[in-house]
């Protein structure tokens, strides 16, 4: 059974996005050519495609961190071009968890603190650490609060980052190539863990990934060339332990 079974909700909806890059000038770039895709509530998104298709500037879009120059973005129901800038950044921290390939932790801050952080923003400090503990332990990193990132194998660190990502229990979480800097064993892992949290707490993924195997872990894949979606496959199914 896929976990959007039952819910039709769209969480998602991009439509004839462009991205232009430095515009009107020599070096112009149009990253983004018309790109439209929806994605549901509890859905497990992979995007795949040759570098310098465009993946990272439609997650940036997405993830409300760029501007595009012309379409339409909506996410929870909202277009979110409407958003003043501080509106927008509030409602990014709150509903949009980010894992980026080099995990982009705090160096100098431990697990716990890392995975409090966007917490803050919104509550008060005992509040956070509570939720973040809850969140670290129940990514099997319980005995790990103290270790600053340096002190944390690849896999571990992920699996902070993850928890920095959940802790806000976002609407929906982008990971730019989350498994690209880590080994296949520890990259399997990352996927599980996902796909885990994916059926037992509906979170819908749209992840960015170049290696086959794990977009064959997700719902659906969607495949970019030049700016725009060019074929759409959908894995066969998978059975976990
Ligand atoms: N900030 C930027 N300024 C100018 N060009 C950019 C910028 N970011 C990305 N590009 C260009 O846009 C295209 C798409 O880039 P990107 O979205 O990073 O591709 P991908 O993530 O698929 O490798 C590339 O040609 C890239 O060089
Ligand atoms: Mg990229």
């Amino acid at each position: 059974m896929k976990a959007n079974d039952g819910n039709n909700e769209i969480i998602l909806k991009v439509e004839n996005v462009h991205k232009i890059y430095a515009q009107g000038t020599s070096a112009e770039v149009h990253a983004l050519q018309g790109i439209s895709l929806e994605v549901r509530k509890g859905e497990m998104v992979a995007i795949m495609g040759p570098s310098g298709c465009g993946k990272t500037t439609l997650l940036n879009i997405i993830g409300g961190l760029d501007r595009y120059t012309s379409g339409k973005v909506w996410l929870a129901g909202r277009e979110i071009s409407t958003y003043a800038s501080e509106e927008l950044a509030r409602f990014r921290a709150k509903n949009i968890g980010f894992i980026f390939q080099l995990f982009n932790l705090f160096p100098f801050l431990t697990a716990l603190e890392n995975v409090m952080v966007p917490l803050l923003l919104f509550t008060d400090h005992r509040t956070a650490r509570r939720a973040a503990e809850s969140v670290l332990r129940e990514l099997g990193m319980g005995g790990f609060f103290g270790h600053l990132p340096g002190e944390l194998s690849g896999g571990q660190q992920q699996r902070v980052a993850v928890a920095r990502a959940l802790v806000t229990n976002p609407k929906i979480i982008l990971g730019d190539e989350p498994t690209g800097d880590l080994d296949s064993t520890t990259a399997a892992d990352i996927i599980y863990l996902f796909r885990r949290i994916n059926r037992e707490r509906g979170q819908t993924f749209v992840l960015v990934t170049h290696n086959r195997w794990i977009a064959e872990q997700c719902d659906r894949i969607l495949h970019i060339d030049d700016g725009v979606i060019v074929k759409e496959e959908i894995p066969k199914p998978i059975t976990l332990v």
